[in-house]
């Protein structure tokens, strides 16, 4: 069942699984509130709700819920795809006194009746722990490869993580690719979100870069990445992620410190998702 969020990566899901279609139309009201209405009845049935939770997060979030609740109440069983997972990166308590965000929905959501959850690249691995239902993260890595494989003539190319919690990616990424990998040293101010890269010496002089990340929010890691990259001489930098959350002016922001080219998958919908994740995710679902 495709989600407001994501109608067109559910409809792909539903054609390769050869699965019907249970349309879940959103309404929105001028105060912001969300009412779903779902095309048809249905009882007893096995639904796969395709949902991704980017921004407006909490807005999709409700309609998340919304249809889980309407779902349990016609007693079906539910498998929730929810390829980008808003609020995963706070997993834990950074600062003393903050909720654990991801802990709280996986709380709520342990309300219904979930058989499984399939997310994608998920930004802490481990903290799938604090769903008490199986729940897989598939990675975007192999589809990532193939369509940088098939798109670019890249000369001398290398990996580059922007930080260490990104560096099993860059690396998994760099083997398809059959190139070197590097990793940044990143540092995030808890109460201002101000983003630091470490100066250090880079071999990429007249390299071509492929830095991959798992979310590209406000575009700031990737353009303080960039520019210490291009200061030591890269020659062109791809970025790519499996969530493009680009939120405000962040395609400028990357282009202006030099970013030659940003691709993501359609995990969420932007001007730069044109990597279909739906196989991967197909796939996953036909073998659980
Ligand atoms: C953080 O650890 C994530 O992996 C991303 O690097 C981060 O969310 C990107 O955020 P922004 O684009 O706002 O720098």
């Amino acid at each position: 069942m495709p989600g407001p969020a994501s109608v067109e990566l559910g409809e792909n899901i539903a054609k390769q699984l050869n699965a019907d279609v249970l349309t879940a139309e959103a309404r929105i009201f001028p105060d912001g509130e969300s009412k779903i209405r779902f095309g048809k009845e249905v009882y007893k049935e096995n639904v796969i709700i395709v949902q991704s939770t980017y921004p407006p997060v909490d807005r999709h979030l409700i309609q998340l819920i919304f249809m889980m609740y309407w779902l349990a109440k016609r007693e079906c069983s539910i498998i929730l795809v929810i390829p980008y997972f808003g609020y995963s990166r706070q997993d834990k308590e950074f600062l003393k006194g903050e909720v654990i965000s991801l802990q709280a929905l996986a709380q709520l959501f342990s309300s219904y009746p979930v058989k499984h959850m399939v997310t994608t690249d998920f930004h802490n691995i481990s903290a799938l722990g604090y769903f008490n239902f199986p729940s897989y993260s598939i990675s975007a890595v192999p589809a990532i490869a193939d369509y940088i494989k098939k798109k670019y003539e890249l000369k001398n190319p290398v990996c580059v993580s922007p930080d260490f919690g990104g560096s099993a990616r860059a690396e998994a990424l760099a083997n398809l690719l059959n190139v070197q990998s590097i990793v940044l040293k990143k540092e995030r101010d808890r109460i201002t979100g101000e983003v630091r890269v470490a100066e250090e010496d880079l071999r990429v002089a007249g390299k071509d870069v492929i830095i991959i990340d798992d979310i590209i929010s406000t575009g700031g890691s990737i353009a303080k990445a960039t520019r210490l990259l291009k200061k030591y001489g890269a020659r062109k930098v791809i970025v790519t992620c499996t969530h493009a959350l680009l939120v405000n002016d962040a395609l400028k922001k990357m282009a202006e410190q030099g970013v030659d080219e940003a691709i993501a998958t359609n995990c969420v919908p932007s001007p730069i998702s044109k990597i279909d994740i739906s196989s991967l995710i197909a796939s996953h679902l036909k073998s659980l």
